[in-house]
């Protein structure tokens, strides 16, 4: 794959597709890290000289029609606050040539606006394409989708290569994956084994010790024979757990922080995990169990987190996570996390600092840990040859 910082940018127009779906609230960014991710790559592109062009989806808009609640407006507004100068949002681009000032950064306007997008729509594509002498791919985030700003426009920009986010994404992936420091120990959490399975599967064949956490987590509890009252957890999966408990350690939970509902005012009871009522639900892990699995993570030569170990949003139930997390900080291997869930948690326990590596994708950082190809890579492996 070509990278943008092996081609002569100065003068060119540099079509860079970002992924800036971040979260937006009253009319407002909520949450910058995506955006932030990529200043790199546009402070590089308008450094060397660049004509720089932004393109990216927000949200899931119905196809082929602009609308408001969608729209980039509130991205472009806190990116040129970023930036120091003011970003120019696009709507009108496909038929009209876009004029771009030396030193100016243009964003388009929402491609989920445009019809056959996500089809990956050759039309659409080329469209895309004759804005640019350059088309660079940059979105960790959004390369397992094969739409027409991700991959068809691959094929027909004149050049296109990888961002430095993008690059920076696989190479950390790779080597939390390919080659780890050993002992591995991944941190896979969340409410479903089955919206996981392909990722616990996959880490399964890698890691040396393999901690679920959450609804995961009580799956695993009820296929080792213990109760689990009303937690929530797959009946249907015990086999499946049993199966992944077979091939790489899975250490279980020795205590528990239980409740009898699911809510803010929910009191929390630590107790032994052989000891769960009917009328109980797991929430968290327990002490001794953080301290466990702490001890794990910090004698760990890589870590790979997605997914808390407890509903941490309530703050009596966070308490493992955020074991978990000064655990990780603590820890002087190789650590990478991914996923919405697992940034919120990051974020909440402050330790932005001690991941060595923190992704930008959620859908796109689970493909790749499953072991799957990005279709927007391949596209560029393409381009390339
Ligand atoms: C994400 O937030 O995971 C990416 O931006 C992809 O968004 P999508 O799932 O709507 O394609």
């Amino acid at each position: 794959v070509r990278k943008m910082t092996d081609l002569e940018l100065a003068g060119k127009r540099v079509l860079i597709r970002e992924d800036l779906n971040v979260p937006i609230k009253q009319g407002r960014v909520s949450s910058d890290a995506r955006i932030r991710a990529c200043l790199p790559t546009i402070r590089a592109a308008l450094d060397a000289g660049a004509k720089v062009l932004l393109m990216s989806h927000l949200g899931r808009p119905s196809e082929g029609q602009p609308d408001e609640a969608f729209s980039l407006a509130p991205v472009a507004e806190h990116l040129g606050e970023l930036l120091g100068k003011p970003v120019r949002l696009e709507a009108n681009y496909l038929d009209n040539d876009v004029e771009v000032a030396d030193g100016e950064v243009v964003l388009l306007e929402n491609v989920r606006f445009n019809s056959g997008e996500k089809k990956d729509d050759e039309a659409l594509a080329r469209a895309y394409a004759r804005l640019c002498d350059i088309y660079v791919m940059d979105a960790f985030g959004t390369a397992h989708r094969a739409q027409a700003s991700t991959h068809g426009v691959a094929r027909f920009a004149a050049a296109a290569c990888a961002g430095p986010l993008l690059a920076k994404e696989l190479e950390a992936l790779e080597k939390a994956l390919a080659n780890p420091a050993r002992p591995m120990v991944a941190i896979v959490g969340g409410s479903k084994v089955s919206t996981k399975l392909e990722v616990l599967n996959a880490l399964s064949d890698k890691c040396d010790q393999l901690i679920v956490g959450g609804g995961i987590a009580n799956t695993f509890i009820a296929a080792a024979g213990h109760n689990v009252g009303k937690s929530l957890y797959e009946a249907d999966l015990l086999d499946q757990a049993k199966a992944l408990m077979a091939k790489v350690e899975i250490p279980l939970p020795s205590d528990v922080v239980v409740a009898s509902e699911f809510s803010e005012a929910a009191e929390a009871t630590v107790k032994p995990v052989d000891q769960v009522a009917d009328n109980e639900m797991i929430l968290d892990i327990g002490p001794d169990t953080a301290a466990r699995f702490g001890d794990m993570l910090k004698n760990a030569g890589t870590i790979l987190w997605n997914g808390p170990v407890g509903v941490f949003e309530i703050d009596q139930f966070g308490k493992g996570t955020e074991a978990l997390s000064q655990a990780i900080a603590a820890s002087n291997g190789f650590s990478i996390a991914g996923g919405g869930d697992t940034l919120a948690a990051i974020d909440k326990y402050a330790i932005e600092e001690q991941v060595s590596y923190i992704s930008t994708g959620g859908g796109a950082f689970l493909e790749y840990v499953e072991g799957k190809q990005l279709p927007a890579v391949v596209a560029l492996e393409n381009a390339a040859s």
